[in-house]
């Protein structure tokens, strides 16, 4: 039997693996899932969005939905990741531990029961790094695990916290792929008075922008020169504003003195997703960091379609792509930072 080439690895797809919805179900404070008179249920993450939520149907926890959506979008391969909040909330009574062994393990089962379609991006247990260790250890020995989603608040004190090292450590010996995502906002603005729009689309990205800058200026990129970290939404705001980041950083001489290079070319030594929705934008990126670290990514199952079944906002990502970027955005890309083969 020949088999298909791949052409398109999506490398930002996420699901709420069946246990963590029937954690969620359970749950009364957020995060956690909430029945509206219709029985129907609703999502809710954020914070100040206290009932209200999002519609949340099959396409969030159902694995064929999955193969159906990237069926429907001509996606050959996706790399899953549980969505935000992952385990960051859990206390110790929760057996943070267990779960996320028990959730990393079901996914690998998942991945593998759809042969050469899916691979992973495993969790960490939030409650110690020496824990979130020994399970990257696990994840590495899961063949279709392939990374580590993490918040930007690592462990709860940021990316720059000097324990998260021993994470940093582990995750680049065993050569994973460290996909940064944000779910928290930015501290002291409101942002939830217009539905979840401002928070999705200014409040995420700030967030994302704020912790990767935090972890460029504190030097685990130095520290750490084969960590392979991947950044969500084409890195935020970040690639916008790293011409100011270059300059302020200049007059503080602590950190010129501390750091071997700008943070402008740090910046090329990450990947992106193509998440941006804007062409302009994504050449912008493109630009600054080189064709060769951008990778397609969906987002799916969030912004779902409005109207029909046609998933506007992922097609969107798609058209962006110039057709002479498409074959390295794609797939190219992916298949060697994430070692997929392609036969
Ligand atoms: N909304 C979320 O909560 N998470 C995402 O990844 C995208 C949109
Ligand atoms: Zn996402």
């Amino acid at each position: 039997m020949t088999k298909n080439v791949i052409k398109i690895i999506d490398v930002h797809t996420h699901m709420y693996y069946p246990k963590y919805m029937n954690l969620l179900r359970k749950r009364t404070n957020i995060p956690k899932i909430i029945k509206t008179h219709d029985n129907e249920e609703r999502l809710v993450i954020l914070p100040n969005e206290n009932n209200i939520g999002r519609p949340i149907g099959r396409e969030y926890w159902d694995v064929n939905e999955k193969i159906k959506f990237m069926d429907n979008h001509n996606i050959d391969v996706s790399i899953i990741s549980l969505a935000n909040p992952w385990l960051d909330f859990l206390t110790d009574n929760d057996n943070p531990v267990k779960f996320a062994n028990m959730l990393n393990n079901d996914l690998h089962n998942m991945c593998l029961d759809k042969e050469n379609r899916l691979f992973g991006y495993g969790v960490l247990p939030m409650n110690d790094v020496n824990f979130g260790k020994n399970e990257i250890k696990n994840i590495s020995m899961l063949k279709n695990l392939k990374g580590i989603i993490l918040g930007t608040s690592g462990y709860g004190k940021g990316l720059d916290d000097p324990n998260m090292d021993i994470i940093y450590e582990e995750i680049e010996k065993n050569n994973l792929v460290l996909f940064i995502h944000p779910h928290y906002g930015i501290k002291g603005e409101n942002l939830s008075k217009y539905g979840h729009s401002l928070e999705l689309s200014l409040g995420f990205p700030f967030e994302t922008s704020i912790a990767i800058s935090k972890l460029i200026l504190s030097g685990v990129m130095d520290r750490f020169p084969k960590l392979k970290i991947l950044v969500s939404h084409s890195g935020g705001t970040l690639p916008y504003l790293i011409g100011r980041l270059d300059s302020c950083v200049k007059y503080e001489k602590n950190i010129v003195k501390s750091l071997k290079k700008l943070p402008s070319d740090y910046l090329k030594d990450l990947y992106y997703d193509s998440i941006i929705y804007n062409a302009d934008c994504l050449k912008l990126l493109k630009n600054l960091v080189g064709i060769d670290n951008i990778m397609y990514g969906s987002d799916h199952p969030f912004f779902p379609p409005l109207i029909d079944k046609n998933w506007e906002s992922v097609t969107k990502i798609q058209e962006i792509i110039p057709n002479e970027f498409k074959t390295k955005i794609f797939y190219k890309n992916a298949e060697n930072l994430f070692n997929i083969k392609n036969e």
